[in-house]
C-alpha cells in the first residue's frame, strides 16, 4: 500500500526532489493517477472548462467544486488532494473564505485548498491557515483574473512586474502558504522567486527551475485536438486512441462481430 503524501512531505521535498502535481475531477481518473507516482492531485477549477465546457474558469461554483472533490477523494488516493477555491468563494470576506475552505476538507475530503492572488488575499490566506487548513497560493497568470488581465498573457515580464511578483510570493509565504503555483511566468523570474522562497514553487508554464510542475490531466494525456498552450507537453494521444477504439467498436457492432460468444451468456 502506498504511503499517503502529507503537506509536510511536500515541504520536505524543496531542494531535494521535484514535486509532481496533476489535476483530476473524477473517481476513475483518480484511480489511474493513484496507480502512478504523482505527489499532488489538484481538483482544479479548470473543471469548469475541461469537464463542463465553459469558456473560462469563472462559471464553476462551490457546490460543483465540492462534488468534484468528493468524486476524487472517493478513490482514496495516496496523493495529497488540494481543492481549488472557485471564483467568488473567497474574495468577498474573510469569514466566507474560511467557511468555504473548510467545506473542501469537511465535505470534499481534501487535505488542502488553493486560491489565486497575492497581497489582496493575504487576510484570507492567513485566516484559512490559522484554522489549520493548509493553503496553496497561485500567482502569475491567475485564470480567475482573466478579464482584468485582458486575456491569457504571460505575467511578471519586465523589472517592475517581476519585483511585484516576488513581493507577492514572499507576502503569501509569510501569511502561511505551504506551496505556490507559478503560472505563465518567464523562466528567470520563476527561478528568482523559487530561490527566494523557503516553501516549494510548482510551475505551469514557468520553466524548469521550479520545485515542481503541474499540468491539467486532459492536456498531459492529449485529450484535446484543437487547443495546445505552449507550455503543455502531451505524454499520450488519448483523443486519437479513444476515437480509434470507438470506431472499431462501431464497426464491429454494425458487422455483427461484437458481441461474439466470448462476450455473451449461455443458458
Ligand atoms: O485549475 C487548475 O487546473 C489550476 C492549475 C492550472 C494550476 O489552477
Amino acid at each position: 500500500m502506498k504511503k499517503s503524501v502529507t503537506v509536510l512531505d511536500i515541504l520536505a521535498k524543496k531542494g531535494k526532489e521535484k514535486i509532481t502535481m496533476v489535476t483530476s475531477y473524477d473517481f476513475t481518473m483518480t484511480r489511474i493517477i493513484d496507480a502512478s507516482d504523482i505527489d499532488i492531485i489538484l481538483v482544479g477549477d479548470s473543471a469548469g472548462v475541461v469537464m463542463a465546457g465553459g469558456k473560462n474558469t469563472l462559471g464553476i461554483t462551490m457546490d460543483q467544486m465540492i462534488y468534484h472533490t468528493k468524486c476524487v477523494t472517493k478513490a482514496e488516493p495516496a496523493s495529497l488532494v488540494v481543492g481549488d477555491m472557485p471564483f467568488m468563494s473567497y474574495q468577498s470576506s474573510i469569514a466566507q473564505a474560511v467557511s468555504n475552505a473548510g467545506r473542501f476538507l469537511q465535505e470534499g475530503g481534501a487535505q488542502a485548498v488553493k486560491l489565486e492572488g497575492g497581497k489582496r488575499v493575504l487576510h484570507q490566506v492567513a485566516a484559512i491557515a490559522a484554522a489549520d487548513i493548509p493553503v496553496m497560493g497561485h500567482l502569475g497568470l491567475t485564470p480567475q483574473s482573466i478579464h482584468a488581465f485582458g486575456g491569457h498573457k504571460v505575467q511578471g515580464r519586465g523589472k517592475q512586474a517581476a519585483k511585484l511578483l516576488l513581493e507577492n510570493a514572499l507576502a503569501l509565504q509569510e501569511a502561511g502558504i505551504f506551496a505556490l503555483v507559478l503560472e505563465c511566468v518567464p523562466t528567470d523570474v520563476a527561478k528568482q522567486v523559487t530561490k527566494a522562497l523557503k516553501i516549494p514553487s510548482i510551475g505551469i508554464g514557468a520553466g524548469q527551475h521550479c520545485d515542481g510542475q503541474v499540468l491539467v490531466i486532459q492536456d498531459l494525456l492529449g485529450m484535446f485536438k484543437e487547443f495546445k498552450p505552449k507550455f503543455v507537453k502531451k505524454y499520450a494521444n488519448l483523443f486519437d486512441d479513444i476515437k480509434a477504439a470507438l470506431d472499431t467498436y462501431a464497426k464491429e457492432v454494425r458487422s455483427g462481430r461484437f458481441p461474439d460468444e466470448a462476450h455473451s451468456f449461455k443458458e
